[in-house]
This record gives structure tokens, sequence and C-alpha cells, in this order.
């Protein structure tokens, strides 16, 4: 088994020890949290013993012998924390997003390179059975050239903490699980984007959390986004509803079930593959291949710069008030 350290083990840090524990590939030999309560309580839950729980990371490290470093902090801690993980020579899996620019994001990725270790970034979203049943339908060609694709995504959640503080916190906390979808499913990076940004009058949110945006694909699709975090009505899933169209009809996602319509007034239900394990188990299993067999992960660091700067650049966008390309935040 691989040892793995975990950083952070509050509100999905604690679904990560779950993950863990239930490994057969890697064994969480420590946990670290600035936040006693959370540390104690993880503790508690799966038999972490005193001496393996720490509220500083860099002492976990110095101490603990360990192949690679799990980091659930949010973003605005990644840099540092990854930062000495590769300067210990550990492997790292982070949660999205990588960094909280795209400039810190680079910097990981050169330091991932220098030290020769692996930056894996948990992309679950791209890893269900209704993500994977769309992907190879679409790889099978069964929907011919895709050339459009609609996004619909409404929640309402009341997280408290640093969503409520931070500017843009749908765009730069969320929208990266759907532009990775995107990139997944039709294997082929954002090019440019345009977006309008939105402070609903009734929002709980210090910053906007509602965007309407469109993307272009490099393969020529393009995607009209339309994503919210404040409705108070009738809710998508986090996956949100998804519409693609192409030369040979439409393919749905509306919650947890795909359909296929190839004319208008009928449409079938497409069997789901089976995708398991999925999401954060799968994540944590293709990290122990990779590392074992050397080889990048499909959601590596250096992948998902696309993702990320394409979620920036719809800021730069809504703020400008033009389409912005994904390489002008990648220079
Ligand atoms: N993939 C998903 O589906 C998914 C879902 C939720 C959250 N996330 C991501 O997970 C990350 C964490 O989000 P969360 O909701 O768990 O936040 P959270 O605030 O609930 O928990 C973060 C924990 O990290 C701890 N922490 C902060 N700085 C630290 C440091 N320097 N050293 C050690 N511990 C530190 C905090 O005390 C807290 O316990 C974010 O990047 C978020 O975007 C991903």
């Amino acid at each position: 088994m691989k040892r793995i350290i975990q950083v952070g083990v509050g509100g999905m840090g604690r679904e990560w020890t779950d993950v863990v524990a239930a490994s057969s590939a890697w064994a969480g030999v420590a946990y670290v949290d600035t936040n006693e309560a959370n540390l104690i309580a993880a503790a508690a839950r799966h038999g972490m013993p005193r001496d393996r729980c720490f509220t500083d990371y860099r002492e976990a490290i110095a101490v603990v012998e360990a192949e690679a470093l799990l980091d659930v902090t949010p973003q605005r801690f990644r840099r540092q924390v990854c930062a000495e993980a590769f300067r210990r020579g550990l492997h790292v899996l982070c949660e999205k997003p990588l960094a909280p620019t795209v400039k810190d994001a680079k910097d990981l990725v050169a330091r991932a390179k220098q030290a020769k270790r692996t930056l894996m970034v948990a992309q679950n979203y791209r890893y269900q059975p209704v993500t994977q049943t769309i992907k190879r339908f679409i790889e099978k060609g069964r929907l011919g050239d895709v050339g459009y694709v609609e996004i619909r995504f409404h929640k309402g959640p009341h997280f408290g903490g640093y969503r409520e503080e931070m500017p843009y916190p749908l765009i730069l906390d969320m929208s990266i699980h759907h532009v990775d979808m995107l990139r997944g499913v039709l294997g082929t990076d954002i090019a440019s984007v345009q977006a309008a940004s939105v402070g609903a009058p009734w929002s709980w949110y210090k910053g906007d959390a509602t965007v309407m945006a469109q993307w272009r694909c490099e393969n020529g699709a393009t995607a009209n986004y339309c994503a919210s975090w404040v409705s108070g009505g009738w809710e998508t899933t986090w996956n949100a509803d998804w519409r693609f169209d192409g030369s040979k009809g439409a393919l749905m996602l509306e919650g947890e079930q795909v359909f296929f319509s190839d004319k208008p007034g009928s449409r079938r239900a497409v069997p789901l593959v089976k995708f398991e394990p999925a999401h954060q188990a799968w994540l944590l299993e293709a990290f122990a291949r990779a590392l074992t067999a050397n080889t990048e992960p499909e959601t590596s660091g250096r992948d998902n710069l696309n993702s990320l700067a394409a979620t920036h650049a719809m800021v730069r966008a809504a703020k400008e008030r033009r389409w912005v390309t994904v390489r002008e935040l990648l220079a």
C-alpha cells in the first residue's frame, strides 16, 4: 500500500478520509488541519493515532514517511501546501481548483515537473456513470459532429465560510467542474469565452454567484453556460442539465438520466455504462496507477491549466465585456 498524508479534513476532507480508509491502494498515515475540532473529529472517525495528527503541514511532512500528499484545503492555501510537498519529494493529489490564480497554478505545475513528482487534480465529475456514458456515446460517433451544447446549472446552497466572502464564488469555485466535464466528454480544450456576471438582488454571497457565458472549444463546438448558486426554486443536480446537439440528433443529461433523440417528439433513455469505482474513489485508484506506471494522469496539473484558465477567462470576459482567449490567461 502507498502512504498518503491528508491536509484538510473539513467539509470535503471528511469525505476524502472515508475514501482513503476504504482504499486498497492507499493507507492514510497522517491528518493535518489548522482547525483542531475538525482534526479531532477525523481522527476519532478513523482511529488515527494522536501522534499522526498535526496542525502544521510542514511538521507532518517532515515527521511522517509517505509517498504522497492529498490537499483538501481551500484553494488559497494550495500553493504553499503543495510546494512544500514537492520540496520534500511527495507526489500530490489536490482538490480543485488547482490554485487561486493561473500564475500560481503554472508555478505548481513547474514545481512538480522540476521535482519529477506527479501532480493530479481531483476533477471527479468526469468519473461517474452519466459523464462516461455521454463521452462513450459521442466517441462512438453516435451523435455525429457536435455543434453546440447547452448547460443549465441552478442551485441555492448556503455554504457559509469562504465561498460567501470571495469574488465570483460560482465561477472560481464551482464552474471548473462543468468546464472540465465538457473538456472530458468532448476531448477538446476551451479556446475562448465571453461572459456576463450577475449579482442577483437577493444573493447571500458578497461576490456575483450567477453567470451567463459562452465557451468556444478548440474543436469548433460552442457551449452556452447559464449557472447560478442563488436559485430559490427547482434545482438541477451538481452535474447540471446538459444538451449536446450533433449532426445525428441531441443527447441530453437530465438529473441522473441520459436521453437521445433523433427526431422531434420522441426520445429514448440511453442505458448508463457501468463505471465503478466512481468520483473520488476512482481518482485515488488512478493516482496510484499513475505513480506505479510512472505515467501522467488524465487530470494532471498540466492538463488542468486549460480548465482553470477558462474559469479565470470568464471573470476577465465579464469585467472587460469581450471574448477572452484562454491563451491570453496562460501567457
Ligand atoms: N470535488 C468536489 O466535488 C468538491 C466538493 C467540495 C469541495 N471541494 C474542494 O475542496 C476544497 C476544500 O473545500 P471544503 O468545502 O472542504 O472547505 P472547508 O472550509 O469545509 O474545509 C477546509 C479545511 O481545511 C483546513 N485548512 C485550511 N487551511 C489549512 C492549512 N493551511 N493547513 C491545514 N488545514 C487547513 C480548514 O481548517 C478546514 O478544516 C476546496 O478546494 C473545494 O473547492 C471539492
